[in-house]
């Protein structure tokens, strides 16, 4: 027999049903997400046009997603959530360098590199040369770390936005710090980029009056045995947008200047035509619980 709840008890009942979950953090997720989805439907009191708009707009989001194109991570970014959940597990290791968000272009494996190669063979373009030291929260090196980078290109596209132009792994490397957490690369300076508007987060975007741009920037994803995982960026100081990050994820600690440097001799040493820019970043991971 149905029941006949009034909507007075309709949030209780729904609480209820999730009661005998074997996972207990499962249990207490979908209960405070029922609570607060609950709250926001009595708030915003939708019309059933606008639900069915609601339901088309995720239906759209999910179709929206393949191999090398995410737009769940995109709307998660835009909304500020991918944000709000890498804050939270980074309060938890200060003293480690900040973490940001992943973004949604880590779509393929990087193709591993040696220190000092070129990670944008492909890319024509201003230079830069990118180094620092992987080290333990004490300062100690982190040897061995693994160092997983992606970046655009200086017009602003990732590689697995432009087929047939780029190939891929272009403006991507995994890199191994040295003995001493050392590692260094070279690149193309990469430009501020709209992130995917073409798209149902593209249409969120232009009804709101938002724009979509986001700073230049260099993605890392850094790893090593006793230690926890950090997900970051380096934001190019100066760039356009560094005050408007259309996904939020600009810290202060990781925006780098990357100088202009007219030194022949250290030009040489990285392998790149004098003068050059740039960018340093010493990376601290923080040990695993
Ligand atoms: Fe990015």
């Amino acid at each position: 027999m149905a029941s006949n709840v009034g909507v007075d008890n309709l949030t209780a009942e729904v609480r209820e049903s999730f009661s005998g979950t074997p996972d207990k953090r499962l249990q207490y997720m979908l209960d405070s997400l029922t609570t607060h989805l609950h709250a926001f439907v009595r708030e915003v009191s939708p019309s059933i046009d606008e639900w069915e708009k609601a339901i088309d707009f995720l239906t759209r989001t999910g179709k929206t997603c393949t191999d090398l194109r995410q737009e769940f991570i995109l709307l998660s970014d835009v909304l500020g959530v991918s944000m709000l959940v890498e804050t939270i597990n980074g309060v938890e290791t200060p003293e480690a360098t900040d973490s940001t968000v992943l973004g949604p272009f880590h779509m393929v494996e990087s193709p591993a590199r040696d220190l000092g190669e070129d990670i944008s063979p492909e890319s024509e373009g201003p230079r830069c040369v990118v180094s620092g030291r992987v080290v333990s929260v004490d300062g100690s090196p982190v040897p061995g770390a693994k160092i997983d980078i992606w970046q655009a290109d200086t017009h602003g596209f990732y590689d697995v936005q432009q087929p047939g132009v780029q190939s891929i792994g272009n403006g991507r490397a995994l890199l191994t710090a040295d003995q001493q957490g050392r590692f260094n690369f070279r690149s193309v300076v990469p430009m501020y980029y709209p992130i995917p508007t073409d798209g149902p987060v593209g249409e969120l975007l232009a009804a709101t009056k938002r724009h979509p741009y986001r700073p230049a920037h260099i993605h890392f994803l850094v790893s090593a045995l006793g230690f926890r995982e950090l997900t970051t960026h380096i934001f190019i100081g100066g760039s356009d947008y560094i005050d408007s990050d259309a996904v939020f994820a600009v810290k202060n600690s990781l925006v780098k200047n990357f100088a202009e440097t007219d030194d022949a001799a250290t030009a040489a040493q990285y392998g790149v035509q004098n003068p050059f820019r740039h960018g340093r970043f010493d990376i601290v991971l923080h040990p695993e619980f």
